[in-house]
């Protein structure tokens, strides 16, 4: 009688059960390869390539990247962008707001997913004369941290995610306070 064993090892004379087997085996370094190579989303980095059409907008998301707004809304009250240093926004466990800026309250009924994007990429292209800060530009900036040189201040990804917060905030400031 003979088994596996027998036979050597090699796979061909194996039973058609240890064959199977073999296959998938042979062909896993290909999958891998395959996967592998896949590239990128084209998309600049660490400054994302945009377009701004002639009616002050920057229609196509930054790398077509979705925004989620419970992450654009940490931003908007964190330190790195420092929206609150000028804006008043709905967000009560933060106790400062700035009064530099207009509140944030009612922003997105006003404004559109697009000219929202320009006005926080550069905010500049709006106002030339602005003091907030163009968030995602890196050129003809002064006073930038040695480390920071060449970085937006935000990332596409958070740019994207602010604006998907910022749409949701449809509701003017009630009326006894702007925060
Ligand atoms: C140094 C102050 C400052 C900072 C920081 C700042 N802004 Fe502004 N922002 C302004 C001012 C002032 C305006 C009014 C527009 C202008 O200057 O022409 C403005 C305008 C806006 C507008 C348009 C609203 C309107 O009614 O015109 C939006 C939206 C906005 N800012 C969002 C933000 C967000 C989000 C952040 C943080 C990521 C931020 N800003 C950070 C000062 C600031």
């Amino acid at each position: 009688m003979s088994n596996g064993r027998n036979s050597g090892g090699r796979c061909v004379i194996l039973s058609n059960l240890h064959r199977s087997v073999c296959v998938p085996i042979v062909l896993a370094p290909l999958f891998v390869i395959a996967f592998a190579s896949r590239p990128a989303a084209a998309c600049g980095h660490p400054v994302a390539a945009y377009e701004v059409s002639e009616g002050g907008v920057i229609e196509r998301p930054l790398c077509g990247l979705a925004g989620d707004a419970e992450r654009g809304r940490a931003v908007v009250a964190g330190r790195r962008g420092n929206c609150l240093a000028c804006h008043a926004a709905p967000i009560p466990e933060e106790p400062f707001h700035g009064t530099i800026g207009p509140p944030l309250h009612g922003v997105g009924a006003v404004f559109s997913a697009g000219e929202l994007r320009l006005r926080l990429v550069d905010s500049t292209r709006v106002n030339r004369a602005t003091v907030m800060p163009p968030f995602h530009r890196v050129e003809g900036l002064r006073g930038v941290r040695r480390d920071r040189a060449g970085q937006p201040i935000l990332s596409a990804r958070e740019i994207e995610d602010v604006i998907a917060y910022l749409l949701t905030l449809t509701e003017d400031a009630p009326a006894d306070e702007t925060r």
